[in-house]
């Protein structure tokens, strides 16, 4: 790592009033010189807590985007806009539209991982530290459609035992892993504690001991006294594991094709120091909406923030355009 490069990240974020955040998936250089390190939720609510005028988020698009539909007069940068998801690439919105005109009178849960169209024709949105709690909330008389992730929704479905109509969408990261190499693995480490993000297969799911976003699988880490973990998600989080536990043995959970790196998001890995100062430079590039699309997806961002934080709120009886 270049110790020009990142004096000149601290300077220019000093200078002018920028904070950054950065997401676990990062490579460990950038997580180094964030201001806050987290899971989407996580950095979805530093983004309204921090005082600085301007924020840059090291993660990906969609997570740049909920934070500038919630802070409209902060300016928020990104390293590099092609940093997308393969869930908001699966979910277009006029298909996503359709899907939801079909059933007007359920509530639309959407994962965070979705565009900004996408947020602005759904009910409420959810990412996976806060999903149980949001859906729990849901009046159990309403039918539920959940997209974009069908892995996640097919996990929330068993565990709160509620019916859910599914989007088929998928994480081009997470469905790599393999259930029958998993398998093997834990029979090589009967000690392991086996932990998986739940944008996982259900095939990999079944083998978990815990299930949960980055920062749960992270806390599971920190506070499980074992010496041995086999880790279903992608690398970047080994970075604080490996901070918080130097005592214990991190194993990847295998995936199908053994030669490639593919528990790696080629999405967040698009991210460079480079980039980052370039960013901090030029102020470019920083996301843009509409106000009339950012004040539609509001509602939905917005009624998340409200359950997690307690407060009631109140369901649309139907969907109209
Ligand atoms: P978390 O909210 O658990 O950090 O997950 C984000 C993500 O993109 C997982 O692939
Ligand atoms: Fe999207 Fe998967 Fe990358 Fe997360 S890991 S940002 S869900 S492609």
């Amino acid at each position: 790592m270049s110790f020009d490069l990142v004096s000149d990240i601290q300077r220019l974020k000093r200078d002018k009033d920028v904070c950054i955040l950065a997401h676990f998936y990062e490579d460990g250089a950038i997580q180094d010189i964030a201001d806050y390190v987290g899971d989407s939720f996580f950095l979805a609510k530093m983004g309204q807590q921090v005082a600085n005028k301007n924020i840059l988020l090291a993660g990906v698009v969609f997570m740049a985007e909920s934070v500038k539909i919630l802070n409209p007069s902060k300016t928020v940068l990104v390293p590099d806009m092609a940093a997308g998801c393969s869930l908001v690439n699966g979910a277009p919105f006029n298909r996503y539209l359709d899907w939801r005109q079909q059933h007007p009178d359920a509530i639309c849960v959407t994962y965070i991982n979705s565009s900004a169209e996408v947020k602005s024709i759904s009910d409420v949105i959810i990412t996976s530290s806060n999903a149980a709690e949001i859906v729990d909330s849901i009046p159990k008389d309403r039918r539920i459609l959940f997209g974009p992730d069908q892995h996640l929704g097919r996990w929330l479905s068993k565990k709160l035992n509620r019916e859910m109509i599914l989007w088929p969408g998928a994480c081009e990261v997470h469905v790599l892993f393999n259930a029958k190499r998993l398998f093997a693995l834990i029979e090589k480490h009967p000690d392991a504690v086996v932990i998986a993000h739940p944008e996982c297969d259900e095939s990999v799911l079944q083998y978990a001991h815990v299930v949960g976003s980055t920062s749960r699988l992270l806390q599971e880490v920190e506070k499980n006294p074992a010496k041995k973990f086999i880790v279903a998600t992608e690398t970047g989080i080994f970075h604080q594991m490996k901070k918080l536990r130097p005592d214990v043995e991190l194993i990847q959970a295998p995936v199908t094709d053994e030669a490639c790196a593919c528990n790696d998001c080629p999405y967040m890995k698009m991210n460079t120091l480079q980039k980052i100062k370039n960013a901090l430079e030029t102020f470019k590039p920083d996301i843009k909406l509409e106000e009339s699309l950012r004040l539609k997806a509001h509602t939905s961002l917005d009624r998340m923030m409200k359950i997690t934080s307690g407060e009631k709120v109140t369901w649309p009886e139907s969907f109209s355009v």
